[in-house]
């Protein structure tokens, strides 16, 4: 009997892989630097019924259209802005991703970003590099701002809000959060304070925000959202880029209207080489890393690997979907 062909859109570690290739035909995009463009995307997805993307690879109605057996979007992220879902879902497609396994991992690096960011961790390594470290220690010099005690807004409590505000609590923060729903068991269990987006802007020292890229998020902190925000204060986005104006962030950094951000994630990805944030020494930057850790990265395939399979082979719910209204229409039932 043929086996199910699957595109899968990026080389992807070889523990994710084995178990595909014992159950599908797996046509795999070959560069290892280079994301598949859109036109190789169409042309490989003809004719297979289920695709493992990466969230660089938009998937849309025009893409969904060019494999008209396409049953199944496994997303290796938990962010799925790449595709639309609704597309997908008026063309009974699938979709999957990853949250969960990421959680902790994301978290981590958030928590790195706004300790890195106070403490000037970045700019003070790189002075040591540049051998410029030569005057005698003294009492003010090589100043940052405390993290312990002070007020913490995160914006977003989902999974990865909550586990900042758990490593928060570590640090005896004050934790405020703003979110489109109120999370009134987390705020007894974290003892976390729910305010408005504006009330957090102004009462925190530190910003982290952890909501995922909607029309509605889309330049959620803009100019307004920052002037808001103290001149002592930070913001730090591991979410997605186009959540920060950063043209409005570039401003409000350079006229000194907050004290510093971190960023894990921009506008444009790679970041360009003419981006003035770069030029900036208030800032810490890393390149969409948030979820990188090995283990993390492992697990994350296996998830996508094992949705696919799931759905295609075993003919059963993958573990995590983002529309699984669709699996009526596929004659499998939701487990539980
Ligand atoms: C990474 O950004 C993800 O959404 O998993
Ligand atoms: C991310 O925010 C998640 O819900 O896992």
């Amino acid at each position: 009997m043929s086996r199910p062909t699957v595109f899968v859109a990026r080389s992807i570690p070889e523990e994710a892989l084995s178990i595909l290739r014992e159950y599908l035909d797996v046509d795999m995009w070959p560069d290892e630097d280079v994301n598949p463009p859109r036109e190789e995307i169409i042309k490989h997805i003809e004719g297979k019924v289920g695709v493992l993307t990466l969230l660089t690879d938009k998937m849309d109605a025009e893409v969904m259209d060019a494999a008209p057996n396409l049953k199944i979007i496994s997303n290796y992220a938990v962010g799925y802005d790449n595709i639309d879902i609704k597309a997908a879902t008026e063309r009974d497609i699938l979709v999957t991703n990853t949250p969960e396994v990421l959680t902790e991992t994301v978290a981590d690096l958030a928590f790195a970003l706004i300790l890195a960011a106070a403490r000037g961790i970045v700019k003070y390594d790189a002075i040591i590099r540049r051998r410029e470290w030569k005057g005698a220690w003294k009492p003010m010099l090589f100043l940052g701002s405390d993290v312990y005690e002070k007020t913490l807004g995160i914006i977003g409590l989902g999974r990865i809000g909550a586990a900042v505000a758990k490593r928060a609590r570590g640090f005896n923060m004050r934790i405020l959060y703003s979110d489109v729903v109120r999370r009134k068991e987390l705020e007894r269990e974290l003892e976390v304070e729910y305010t408005s987006l504006e009330e957090l802007l102004r009462s925190s020292d530190y910003v982290s925000v952890h909501v995922p890229l909607m029309k509605d998020t889309h330049h959620l902190i803009g100019a307004k959202e920052l002037d808001l925000m103290r001149s002592t204060a930070f913001l730090f986005n591991t979410s997605r880029g186009p959540v920060v104006d950063e043209q409005a962030l570039y401003k409000a950094l350079k006229e000194g209207k907050i004290a510093g951000a971190g960023l894990d994630v921009f506008e444009v990805e790679p970041i360009p080489d003419d981006n003035p944030l770069i030029g900036l020494d208030n800032m810490v930057l890393v390149p969409h890393i948030g979820s990188a850790s090995r283990e993390t990265r492992i697990n994350m395939g296996l998830l996508a690997a094992n949705a696919l399979v799931d759905f295609l082979v075993k003919k059963r719910a993958p573990k995590y979907m983002v529309n699984p209204e669709v699996l009526d229409r596929h004659g499998i039932k939701r487990e539980d």
